[in-house]
Order: structure tokens, then C-alpha cells, then sequence
């Protein structure tokens, strides 16, 4: 069951929705601060999956008989909802993948390796998740094209706006860029992107990993031409996620991997393939997962993407007014919270972020300590890594006050 949209949220109440949050952790009151890992799974979503197999257990698509046809239409509604959730404008340009790095491969692999030539230009920032730079160093490499990054603001809050345009040149065909940043929660203007990119015929691929679970997202209105996502960082399973792209985009490109259910016919020598999105989806796919997924798309967008979003950045303001008082703590990202989604990274005095970690660990407290998948932008911080609180809509002022009691025992210890 949803709960009732609300603003602003009932958290107390959202709360009894997460069963794990009713456990405590070294003997604590958890207080979960890593949702930019991973979210908390409600109980609508771990009952969908758990009824699936239960009930209906099957596979999907080429079952003749009322368990099987049950189980595709329970999948296939999961890919309207996903649909449904970023407006796109077709289902079938819902991609389902194991997350947000297959689908940045898919894109890598069945886009640019097709596409791109020596020479041609893929534009990404320092912001970016390793999986948004890996993967173009890769295609730059089979390619011959060259990989270039957007010129940051000094203390790196964000992009330089002043060479957001100058950063484009005439080669440029892809702009690979995250929709927040999982280490500061910085969200580049993505609008103004897509439109740099579309004047000079080039594509956009957002990586909403962090995005698309935190605010309400709309492709159409963003005009952006790939969007990467995960399921388990929105309240659903692991192991699924999606790939939306433009549908004459995902007609142009060649499949990503092949074999079972993507193809329409096939002799002994040459095959011919399915129509979107089954041409991208080889094998058995992550049928509960799939369904899990509805259920979570359901869950968020019952409690309001726009409420969820109210709330962190409500959070957010706490948690840089609480660091306002001390001067043991340095923030990443800047104290502007306009254009930041609810992640506070930050070191405290010179204390090695995994004894941070450590000492929280122990006070019930979960967070991140490292360098989050985000070496390069580490390296522009000047530092290895960072202590990183992630908030949700399940995040209340009492886990911030959790982690800053936690804090003041670091500084017993430490200082
Ligand atoms: C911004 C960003 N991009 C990509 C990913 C990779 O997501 P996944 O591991 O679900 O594929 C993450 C995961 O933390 C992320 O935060």
C-alpha cells in the first residue's frame, strides 16, 4: 500500500513502511545515512517480489498458461510504470537492465562504439560516478575519440557556468553527464545542457542514479536523449534498472547483448532482431525485480517525488546549520543547497574518513567513508576520500542528530 501523498512528508509514518528500521545496529537506534548506496526497501516492494514467486512463479513471454501470462503482464505494467515515472514517451523506450552501470555499457557499447569516430569529442565532467567515465574511456579507446571534462568552479561546487558553452566544440557528439552528484549532490543544469548539446547535433546520457529517486524527473522536459537509473537506490531491488533513450536513438543502435528472446528470427548463419525494447533485453531478465520495481515506482511516486525532494534539501539546511557552529568540519560541495539533492560529504579535522566511519558504526550511525566511486573529483578536493551522510524520505532530524552526537565522540577520541 502507498501511503498518501503528503507535503510535507509524514516521516514518522513513512517510517513503519521500512521493516529495517525497526532493527537496531551494534545495539542503537539506526540511523541509516547511506541511501545515496542504496535506499531501504518498503514493504510493498519486498511483498510484490515475495508474491511472485510465491504465486506465480514463471517465466515471461513464451508461457502458455495462466501463471506465465500472469507474470508478463506484471512485468510488462513494471516498464509502464517505470515509463511513467520519467515521462517518457513511449513504454518501449524503457530499457530494463541490471542498473545504472549496464546501462551506461549499453549505451557505451551500442551507441558510441557504433557512432563515434576518431576525433569526436565526449563531453563528461569530474562530477561523474567512475561508471560515467570508465565506460567513455573505454569507447575512446576502440573509438579514437577524446574524452573531455567541463571546467569546474573553483572550490568545485559545480560547473563553471561561464564555460558551460565554451566546453562544447564542433566535435562534440555525446555529453555524458550525472544528474546529481553521488559525493556532493551537486545537480548541473541539465536543461541548458541538453540544449549546448542538441544546437551542435550532439546527444545526452544523464546518469540519474542519484537523480531519478530524489526528484521528480521528466525526459521530455529535459529534452535529454539517454537516462541511466538503478531500482535499488528508489526504494526497489537490486539487480534491475533502466535504460531510457530516445526510440529513434535505440532503433539506430545495434543490440547490446545477444541471444535468447531479443531476436525475431533466426537461420543457421544470421538472425534478424526484436523491436524495441525486447532487442535489448537477451535472456531471462530480473522477472521479481521487474516487479518489485512497479511497486517501488508506485511507492515513491505515492509519497511525491516533489515532497521527497522538499524534505532532503529541508534536511540538508539542518545539517549545514548544525556544521555552521564548528570548526572541525570541512564540507564538500559548497553550503548553497539551490542546486544540491540531500548527500553531505564531509572530513572531519584530519581524521581518516573510515575511523569516522568507524566510530559512527558504533553509535548505530550508517554512513559511506571513501572515495565513493568518484576518484577524479577526489583528486580536485585535494583529498582521498570523504565521510558521506545520504538522506531519503525516511531520514528524520533525529539521524542527523545521531550523527553529530557521533561526531562529538570522534572528537573525544581523536582531538
Ligand atoms: C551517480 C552514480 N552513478 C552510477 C552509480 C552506479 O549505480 P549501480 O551500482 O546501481 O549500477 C551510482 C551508485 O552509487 C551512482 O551514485
Amino acid at each position: 500500500m502507498s501511503p498518501a501523498r503528503t507535503l510535507p512528508l509524514d516521516v514518522s509514518k513513512l517510517r513503519t513502511e521500512f521493516p529495517v528500521l525497526s532493527r537496531a545496529m551494534r545495539g542503537k537506534r539506526l540511523a541509516y545515512l547511506d541511501s545515496g548506496a542504496t535506499s531501504l526497501k518498503p514493504r510493498s516492494v519486498l511483498e510484490a517480489e515475495r508474491a511472485y514467486y510465491e504465486q506465480l512463479s514463471s517465466n515471461i513471454h513464451r508461457g502458455v498458461y495462466e501463471f506465465s501470462e500472469r507474470a508478463t503482464i506484471l512485468y510488462d505494467e513494471a516498464r509502464t510504470k517505470a515509463a511513467g515515472l520519467i515521462n517518457a514517451a513511449a513504454a518501449r523506450e524503457v530499457i530494463f537492465t541490471r542498473g545504472t552501470t549496464e546501462s551506461i555499457n549499453l549505451v557505451g557499447y551500442s551507441w558510441g562504439r557504433k557512432f563515434l569516430k576518431p576525433g569526436d569529442e565526449i563531453l563528461t565532467s569530474e562530477f561523474e560516478h567512475h561508471s560515467n567515465i570508465v565506460v567513455w574511456q573505454e569507447v575512446a579507446k576502440a573509438t579514437g575519440a577524446v574524452l573531455r571534462f567541463f571546467p569546474l568552479l573553483p572550490h568545485a561546487e559545480g560547473l563553471d557556468p561561464e564555460q558551460l558553452e565554451t566546453a562544447f566544440s564542433e566535435r562534440t557528439r555525446i555529453v555524458a553527464i550525472t544528474g546529481m552528484s553521488n559525493v556532493t549532490g551537486y545537480k548541473p543544469p541539465l536543461r541548458r545542457i541538453a540544449e549546448l548539446a542538441h544546437e551542435r547535433g550532439a546527444v545526452v546520457l544523464v546518469d540519474g542514479a542519484q537523480m531519478a529517486c530524489h526528484e521528480p524527473v521528466d525526459v521530455q522536459a529535459l529534452d535529454i536523449d539517454f537516462l541511466a537509473f538503478s531500482a535499488h537506490k528508489m526504494c526497489g531491488p537490486t539487480g534491475i534498472g533502466v535504460l531510457y533513450g530516445r526510440e529513434s536513438l535505440l532503433e539506430a543502435m545495434d543490440p547490446f547483448l545477444y541471444g535468447g528472446d531479443m531476436i525475431e528470427r533466426v537461420w543457421k548463419d544470421r538472425s534478424t532482431y526484436a523491436q524495441l525494447p525486447e532487442k535489448f533485453e537477451a535472456g531471462t531478465p530480473h522477472i521479481a525485480g521487474a516487479i518489485g520495481f512497479g511497486a517501488a515506482c508506485d511507492f515513491v511516486q505515492g509519497v511525491g517525488l516533489e515532497a521527497i525532494a522538499a524534505h532532503e534539501r529541508e534536511l540538508l539546511d539542518y545539517c549545514l546549520a548544525r556544521t555552521r557552529a564548528r570548526d572541525d568540519i570541512t564540507v564538500y560541495g559548497g553550503i548553497n543547497t539551490d542546486d544540491r539533492g540531500g548527500i553531505f560529504s564531509f572530513n572531519f579535522a584530519d581524521v581518516h574518513a573510515h575511523d569516522v566511519g568507524m566510530i559512527l558504526d558504533s553509535h548505530g550511525v550508517a554512513v559511506r567513508a571513501g572515495f565513493h566511486c568518484a576518484q577524479p573529483l577526489m583528486r580536485v578536493f585535494g583529498v582521498a576520500g570523504t565521510t558521506r551522510a545520504s538522506f531519503y524520505m525516511y531520514t528524520d532530524r533525529s539521524d542527523i542528530d545521531a550523527l553529530f552526537d557521533g561526531l562529538d565522540a570522534v572528537r573525544k577520541i581523536f582531538l
